[in-house]
């Protein structure tokens, strides 16, 4: 199934971006004041909304095979998010809990050799190598991503739709659900030494969440393989859904017939909700979520939009179910 972006409901007019000149800028600007490196602490326990970013740079990885950009996927409708933001602005708990940790802790983290296990409901267990995933289909696509946190970013992912490999999965009728295991390695991963959280990170999905069109199995980044802060080597990405509905650092998918728990649900239940759509209308406890940040600026006066503008894509999932559940 083809999507075709047309303007739809999240498109900003040219004056609500931010030409790369006066970006530049401001990166500048930070550098003189010596706020470059400089960042606010992180709560220590649940997500924060923080307000400062870093424009330390990061090392780059190994290159990828070639790769084209899904023409229904080039234009986010916002300007490209900066490399060097995208990947020091980071929330990776397992390598420290404030936005600058992951890049410093993540350099050189590696899964090599690395396989994706496949199991639960599923006639046959399977294993993927990254170039078996890689050959059902490897592309670029551009996606705005929202954190739940209030700040957002535009981003070039490359990867493959989730559901080519689930297709490639003997998938049991009953199953519903899809449940994801980050990896554990505590010698690592130093927030994993941290009691106060059920490590491994862990995510789940509807089966018709997981097998929508925009839902993909991520292993690069601006042309690059994701380097180690972004969830080297493998993360799953759901651009209508809050940030943290996508795990990084994947090592396990699991079919099941029951809702499965999250990572930031069973940390704090109050707050984090199963199917955690984007929705301007349906405020964090603590904070609203009608407008967001983009990463890079400094006010919080964009609109957020519902299901961050993938509506024509997604809302029909979610008929009929009250929208506070989201
Ligand atoms: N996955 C793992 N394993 N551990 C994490 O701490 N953080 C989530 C998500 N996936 C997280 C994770 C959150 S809260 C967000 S917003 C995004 O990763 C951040 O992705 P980024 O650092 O590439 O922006």
């Amino acid at each position: 199934m083809a999507y075709i972006l047309k303007r739809p409901e999240w498109y900003l007019p040219k004056s609500a971006a931010t030409p790369e000149s006066v970006y530049q800028n401001r990166r500048a600007f930070l550098k003189a004041m010596g706020l470059g490196g400089m960042m606010l602490a992180g709560t220590g326990a649940g997500l924060g909304c923080l307000a400062q970013e870093t424009v330390s740079e990061t090392k780059p990885t190994a290159g990828l095979a070639a790769f084209t950009r899904n023409p229904d996927f080039a234009d986010a409708g916002r300007p490209l998010t900066e490399e060097s933001l995208a990947t020091t602005y980071n929330n990776f708990y397992e390598f420290g809990f404030s936005k600058t940790d992951p890049a410093k802790n993540a350099q050189g983290f590696s899964l090599d050799p690395y396989t994706l296990k496949v199991d639960g409901l599923v006639g046959e267990e399977m294993e993927f190598d990254l170039d078996a995933i890689e050959a059902l289909g490897y592309e670029e696509r551009v996606y705005r991503f929202r954190c739940v946190e209030a700040w957002s970013m535009t981003v070039p992912w490359l990867g493959v739709p989730l559901r080519k490999l689930i297709e490639k999965v003997d998938v049991k009728p009953e199953a519903k659900y899809v449940a994801f295991k980050s990896f554990l390695d505590p010698e690592k991963a130093p927030g994993q030494r941290d009691g106060r959280y059920p490590w491994p990170y862990f995510e789940g999905l509807r089966l018709d969440e997981a097998m929508n069109e925009l839902t993909l199995a991520v292993t690069g980044i601006y042309g690059k393989r994701l380097p180690g802060q972004s969830g080297t080597p493998l993360r799953i990405i759901v651009p209508w859904k809050y940030g943290y509905k996508g795990p990084k650092s994947v090592v396990q998918m699991t079919f099941t017939d029951k809702q499965p728990g999250t990572f930031w649900n069973e940390s704090v239940p109050s707050e984090y909700k199963f199917f955690s759509n984007v929705d301007p209308q349906v405020s964090h406890p603590r904070w609203s979520q009608a407008l967001e940040r983009y990463l890079g600026e400094d006010k919080k006066d964009k609109p957020t939009q519902w299901y961050n503008g993938y509506g024509e894509q997604v809302a029909h999932m979610y008929d009929g179910i009250p929208r506070t559940l989201y």
